[in-house]
């Protein structure tokens, strides 16, 4: 079989010749929302009309399809491209050489100059060489409001967290949930991680997430933060527990629940749902309270072929990667995706008034932060995950306990 050097060498120069032979690419993702749907549509009609063909594989819930996809890879029985969020997910892959090198590329098509901002490249760099694209910017950092819910009851739409959380009995004497939540683990951390950020700034975020402070892990703020999660069980219903994000934002979008806390794939579901930011819903960045944006998000991974049309495989991957990064496909997906677009150079102004916000935030470094999933170790994170879901579950834990526990995940977080 030729070196895959040979073969990415090869695939190169045919990439532009009308003789490239047409293949099939298995593309795995959670993407199965109705937003994410839609998302995924354009990226596959225009994957299709590379000449190649895109065959969907989507496996529901971040939290199962992230480990098939892993031990796919890993196990010798490789996809042709793969979904993952941006960051640390496929570090031990790509460090044990298991990704298409997609650097000539990206050499090529000038993506360093392109990604905006470029640390996103970052997280897809190793040894100095590219192994991913990325293709969105999701931030968790967004409260989604039912602005009905609160004017067809003689309301003002809060402006922010506390107002939110001041109005919790009035909305529960209407029968209304004030705060739609799936309890899934990885809700429950992210929830922890936009309270953290709202109530204790940038600076807070940075202490811990990226100098790993004990100092901060045990600073009275964040005991504020943990107080601010233990009240928040009372705005939320009993049947929250292993609830889809999804089927929450739709708690929303129908009025039963007054808001959400979620990243802004939400977006998507408001629009499969034909409502319109500004008039039917509103979104408050950082809980209106420190309106900044993690560069959370998602990058696309191209496992290296095997078998005898790896020359192929190797050509679509390619074909795939340009296309991700495409001006066209850029505004198309994002705005189907509800996330911002990794480009600087396009024109966003279909975008909604929420999205509007987002960009306006992404033009200041300052306001910009990394994600949980660019900071923390997949193990690390399990750790913040498990005691986030044990403390929201559990009433009787003193927030004392909790945040001990907290610092010592942080003692040896990697
Ligand atoms: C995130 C992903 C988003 C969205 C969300 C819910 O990890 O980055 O694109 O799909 O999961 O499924």
């Amino acid at each position: 079989m030729k070196s895959l050097k040979h073969c990415i060498a090869a695939a190169l120069l045919a990439g532009t010749s009308s003789m490239a032979q047409a293949a099939d690419l298995e593309v795995t993702h959670w993407w199965t929302s109705g937003g994410e749907a839609a998302a995924v549509k354009v990226l596959a009609d225009n994957f299709n009309k590379t000449g190649h063909n895109w065959k969907d594989s989507a496996i529901a819930g971040g939290g199962n399809a992230r480990p098939v996809i892993i031990s796919r890879i890993s196990g010798g029985d490789p996809m042709g491209a793969t979904q993952l969020n941006s960051g640390r997910d496929a570090e031990e892959l790509v460090q044990a050489g298991f990704m298409t090198d997609l650097t000539e590329l990206a050499e090529k098509e000038g993506w360093k100059d392109i990604v905006r901002p470029s640390k996103l490249l970052d997280s897809c760099t190793y040894e100095g060489k590219i192994f991913c694209v990325p293709v969105n910017i999701h931030s968790f950092q967004w409260m989604w409001l039912n602005r009905s819910v609160f004017t067809d009851n003689g309301m003002e739409v809060p402006k922010s967290w506390d107002e939110m959380t001041a109005m919790q009995d009035k909305l529960k004497e209407k029968n209304i949930i004030p705060l739609a939540l799936g309890g899934e683990p990885w809700q429950i951390s992210g929830l922890a991680g936009v309270l953290t950020v709202a109530l204790g700034g940038v600076e807070l975020h940075t202490k811990i997430n990226v100098e790993k402070s004990v100092e901060a892990a045990e600073s009275e703020i964040m005991t504020r933060v943990f107080e601010a999660l233990g009240n928040a069980r009372s705005m939320v219903d009993p049947g929250n527990v292993g609830r889809a994000w999804n089927t929450a934002t739709n708690m929303v979008i129908t009025g039963k629940a007054a808001s959400q806390i979620m990243g802004d794939w939400a977006q998507g579901e408001f629009a499969v749902a034909g409502q319109v930011a500004g008039k039917d819903y509103d979104c408050l960045p950082g809980l209106g309270i420190n309106p900044v944006l993690d560069t959370g998000g998602d990058s696309f991974f191209f496992p290296k072929p095997k078998g005898d049309n790896a020359e192929e495989i190797v050509k679509a991957q390619l074909a795939m990667a340009s296309m991700l990064m495409s001006k066209q496909v850029q505004v198309d997906f994002n705005l189907k995706k509800g996330s911002l677009p990794i480009r600087g150079d396009i024109d966003m102004s279909a975008a909604n008034d929420c999205m509007q916000k987002g960009i306006k935030i992404l033009e200041k470094p300052e306001n910009i932060l990394p994600s949980s999933e660019q900071v923390w170790s997949p193990d690390t994170q399990g750790q913040f995950e498990d005691l986030w879901v044990e403390f929201f579950s559990s009433p009787e834990m003193k927030v004392a306990d909790a945040q001990a526990r907290f610092v010592n995940i942080i003692k040896t977080a990697d």
